[in-house]
């Protein structure tokens, strides 16, 4: 990464629009968003609500957000330019934008992962917000306009990230869709940790109903199990219901979360008899390879052996 080292200054965890802060109210080695923004009265927005807004009141997380406009150029300040090749609206200026990165480092410096929002990225998730929750923050960087010239991209050597496939007409929304994620998995922002044990993706499916007083409503009653008291059976009735939401939902993640499991009972399998022996069950085409082709030699891995029978099953 391209980027000079300003020296180190750690970022407020005050509501406060940034320009009203002075650094003795910035919290060192607390985790860190930093957006890059032509809206910075935008935030915290949402994220100053409820539980991320009292976190953030309490330091345990902090937002710093970069203002586009003041590297913009001329005395009207302008961030966008024409498209290059031609064609309808604007795109952000490279020199612009490198000028706002520039900033953002020599405020906090980097490493933390640096990211532009946008519907070409791969699409945000759990497993994302995990990842970035478990480091020291993240920088976003909120596209405008028909968005941002490339080579900032390529020259530092940014990630772009999408909330989903659809164009919105800015990265802010997505920038606090995916902080409110990633911010409530840090510890202590949520009351109860154990709620984001049993949630929806934490165990790639989704969560199973949920219930509350009053114990009949409009003629419906709660589940029975629910109201038994025993919790082997509850726990029993939750799995069953998440299962099969999770099946007729959202069968893409029923079928990864079935090839983790099969990649799980395949991993401890330890020889060929036991191998031979699972794949009659589970994978009959791939025990059909294995019964044509005695003198097969398999990887002693029992995943790769799998994949060499899949193969060989294909071609
Ligand atoms: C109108 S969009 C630009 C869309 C771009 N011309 C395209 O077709 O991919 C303006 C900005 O909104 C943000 N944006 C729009 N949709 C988004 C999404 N699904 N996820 C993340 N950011 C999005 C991006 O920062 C983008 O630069």
């Amino acid at each position: 990464m391209a980027l000079k080292s300003h020296g180190r200054k750690s970022i407020s965890a005050s509501l406060k629009p940034r320009s009203l802060m002075d650094d003795s109210e910035r919290l060192a080695g607390v985790w860190m968003a930093q957006v890059i923004t032509l809206l910075p009265q935008a935030f915290p927005g949402l994220l100053g609500e409820s539980l991320t807004g009292k976190a953030l009141k309490d330091g345990l997380w902090q937002l710093d957000t970069v203002n586009l406009r003041d590297h913009g150029l001329t005395k009207h300040r302008n961030v966008d330019d024409t498209p290059a090749g031609g064609g309808a609206g604007m795109v952000l200026r490279a020199d612009v934008m490198g000028a706002a990165i520039e900033e953002a480092h020599a405020r906090a410096p980097f490493p933390r992962p640096i990211y532009y929002l946008s519907p070409r990225g791969p699409r945000f998730d759990q497993k994302m917000a995990r990842a970035w929750a478990s480091g020291p923050g993240v920088t976003l960087i909120c596209g405008r306009f028909e968005g941002l010239d490339e080579r900032v991209l390529e020259h530092y050597g940014i990630r772009e990230v999408s909330l989903g496939d659809f164009v919105m007409t800015g990265g802010e929304p997505a920038a606090q869709a995916m902080l409110d994620a990633t911010v409530r998995l840090l510890p202590g922002v949520l009351g109860n940790a154990a709620s984001t044990v049993e949630e929806s993706f934490s165990d790639g499916m989704l969560e199973h109903p949920q219930y509350t007083r009053p114990a009949e409503w409009q003629g419906r009653e709660i589940p029975p199990t629910l109201m038994s008291g025993n919790h082997g059976e509850i726990a029993r009735w939750r799995r069953e219901m998440s299962e099969t939401l999770t099946r007729t939902r959202r069968p893409d993640l029923w079928a990864a979360s079935r090839e983790d499991l099969l990649d799980d009972d395949i991993r401890a399998i330890r020889d060929t008899q036991t191998l031979t022996a699972f794949l009659e069950t589970e994978a009959p085409e791939l025990a059909q390879v294995l019964r044509e082709r005695p003198d097969l030699t398999l990887p002693a891995d029992p995943l790769r052996a799998v994949a060499l029978l899949a193969r060989l099953a294909r071609s």
